[in-house]
């Protein structure tokens, strides 16, 4: 679903099938709603543009304010799915803030209607309510499905690595700040969101951006800048060979919870992982290949046998995503996947493609490369090191824990984070998070919370966004 080890488990079902689903779908669908688009051709961009719907009336009901949804061109046969809603409260001086989902290759739509945005599912699959803790209450909002073949996202995809996903979202951008709809976002503070696989997509594409930015004063590249003010990523798989060791760290003793397996089993585990030719061992060899040609083969092993023999075991008969509960877990419940299976749904929102919440065929590229195994740590430290707002939270459930990442980043602030205490973040003196600090950047462990950290918390969560928002160091209210 969201993580990329759940992608896994699902791929041996879908392949060979959705490349094939994705085409026949679009020309099955594509006379019924073409009419109900407009058109937004880009003049710099070659084969690229926006066509949208605007003002559907699904999801968003709140009286006056705007949303539009529909696909950005990001070049020949490549419609990249997206969603806007504007700040439901001073719209024109909120900021632009960003969703994206993990994966790789699973839909920001989960975002959309499980977590912070402006509407959930009923268990009818047919009507909606208002979500009072959307994130669109504080922001502009755009959830973004990529790369190209996932979620509502269809046509060529070329991308298999975080590398090459990040020139695609760049483009978006460009298309985006280009178009009269969307140029005045271009100079608002620009909020980067993201989840899970997100702590790959994080830095990666915001050093990304930065390294676009960084050519245009001298006229290398025409483009607009795309200028991040923060970046926010809750439950992100920034380093594995870190992460790889917190799982059985966790599964020793979590936070709060306790011992989750047998000794047995987390004897097992450390074999695994310390073992020669283990995970550690094989990760290290990952890391260390770079990215030459043979690195792919060396970091897709090490993933596959990192997470059958470290991750499954850890896991065992619970849902990795949330502890309290069991392997069937039944929240967030995923009404919103049939709503958006709906025809007059599609067809309101202007939706080409049928919904798939994560798609292998996208996947899969990723999966070639290894890319999963590889580590965006350095890459974060550099964004901290740079003075970047950066928050990095996590469900204190979810067995994918960030703490031991963290400590691990190499910047300026890394001996203070180390001798910094957590301390309690309370709302009306209720805690709800362990926090954090060091200037610009701050660490919440959120309370109560599993994978999809606002779906458990959503008030917190809100309430924790508004504080990056405003460049404020996490506290209590
Ligand atoms: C767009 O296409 C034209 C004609 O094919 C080509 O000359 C131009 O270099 C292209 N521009 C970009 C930005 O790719
Ligand atoms: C919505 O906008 C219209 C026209 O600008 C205005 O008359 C109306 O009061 C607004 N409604 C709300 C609930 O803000
Ligand atoms: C784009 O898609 C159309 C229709 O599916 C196909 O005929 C065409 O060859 C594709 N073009 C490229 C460059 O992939
Ligand atoms: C869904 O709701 C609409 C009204 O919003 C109604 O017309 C339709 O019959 C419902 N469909 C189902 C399958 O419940
Ligand atoms: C990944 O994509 C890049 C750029 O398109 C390409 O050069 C490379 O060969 C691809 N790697 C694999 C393993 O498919
Ligand atoms: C430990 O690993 C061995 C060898 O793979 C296996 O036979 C045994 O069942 C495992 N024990 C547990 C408790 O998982
Ligand atoms: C990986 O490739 C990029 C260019 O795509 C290069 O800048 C970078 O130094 C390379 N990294 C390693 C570890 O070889
Ligand atoms: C998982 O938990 C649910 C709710 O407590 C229960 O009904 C179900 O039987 C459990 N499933 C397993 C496999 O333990
Ligand atoms: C924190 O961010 C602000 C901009 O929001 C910047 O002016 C300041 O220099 C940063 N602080 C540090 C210590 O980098
Ligand atoms: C960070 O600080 C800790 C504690 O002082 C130290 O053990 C570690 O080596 C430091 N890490 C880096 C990357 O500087
Ligand atoms: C913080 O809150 C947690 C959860 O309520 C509680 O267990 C812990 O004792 C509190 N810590 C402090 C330092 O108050």
């Amino acid at each position: 679903m969201f993580l990329r080890t759940l992608v896994r488990a699902s791929v041996a079902l879908l392949a060979n099938v959705s490349v094939t689903r994705v085409v026949s779908a679009v020309e099955a669908n594509l006379h019924a709603t073409k009419a109900g688009h407009i058109k937004i051709q880009s003049k710099v961009h070659n084969a690229t543009g926006i066509r949208y719907i605007k003002n559907s009336g699904i999801c968003e009901t709140t009286p006056n304010v705007t949303q539009i949804s529909g696909y950005i061109n990001v070049g020949t046969n490549m419609s990249m799915w997206f969603w806007f809603f504007e700040s439901r409260n001073s719209p024109e001086t909120a900021p632009f803030t960003l969703w994206l989902n993990g994966g790789p290759a699973c839909s920001s739509m989960i975002g959309l209607f499980q977590e912070n945005g402006p509407c959930l599912v009923n268990a009818d699959l047919n009507s909606t309510i208002l979500n009072p803790y959307s994130w669109n209450s504080l922001s502009n909002m755009i959830y973004i499905d990529q790369p190209i073949g996932t979620g509502f996202s269809y046509g060529t995809d070329t991308v298999n690595s975080t590398e090459t996903a990040a020139y695609f979202v760049w483009t978006a951008f460009q298309v985006l700040f280009e178009s009269q709809l969307f140029s005045k976002y271009a100079s608002r503070e620009l909020i980067f969101a993201t989840e899970s696989y997100g702590g790959h997509y994080g830095p990666g594409f915001v050093t990304y951006f930065e390294e676009r930015n960084a050519l245009i004063p001298s006229g290398e590249i025409d483009a607009v800048p795309v200028v991040v003010s923060a970046m926010m990523i809750n439950n992100g798989w920034y380093d594995p060979l870190i992460q790889t060791i917190s799982y059985l760290n966790f599964a020793t003793y979590a936070p709060g919870y306790g011992q989750l397996q047998s000794d047995d089993v987390l004897k097992n585990i450390s074999d695994s992982l310390y073992g020669p030719d283990g995970c550690v061992a094989q990760e290290n060899a990952c890391y260390a290949a770079g990215n030459s040609t043979s690195s792919n083969k060396i970091c897709r092993d090490a993933d596959n046998y990192c997470g059958t023999y470290v991750f499954l075991p850890a896991v065992g008969n619970y849902d990795s995503y949330d502890i309290r509960q069991n392997s069937s877990a039944l929240f967030p419940p995923e009404y919103y996947v049939d709503y958006l299976g709906r025809g007059d749904v599609m067809k309101k929102i202007g939706a080409q493609v049928k919904y798939e919440q994560c798609t292998s065929a996208p996947y899969e590229e990723f999966a070639k490369t290894g890319d999963d195994a590889r580590t965006w740590l350095p890459q974060l430290s550099a964004l901290a090191n740079s003075g970047l707002k950066i928050l990095i939270w996590a469900g204190d459930t979810d067995i994918t824990s960030n703490h031991a990442a963290v400590l691990a980043m190499d910047w300026y602030g890394n001996e203070t984070l180390h001798n910094t205490p957590f301390t309690n973040m309370t709302i009306n003196g209720k805690p709800v998070a362990a926090v954090q600090n060091v200037d610009n950047f701050s660490f919440a462990r959120v309370y109560g919370a599993g994978h999809e950290v606002p779906a458990f918390q959503p008030q917190a969560a809100l309430e924790i966004f508004s504080q990056v928002i405003r460049k404020e160091q996490l506290h209590s209210v």
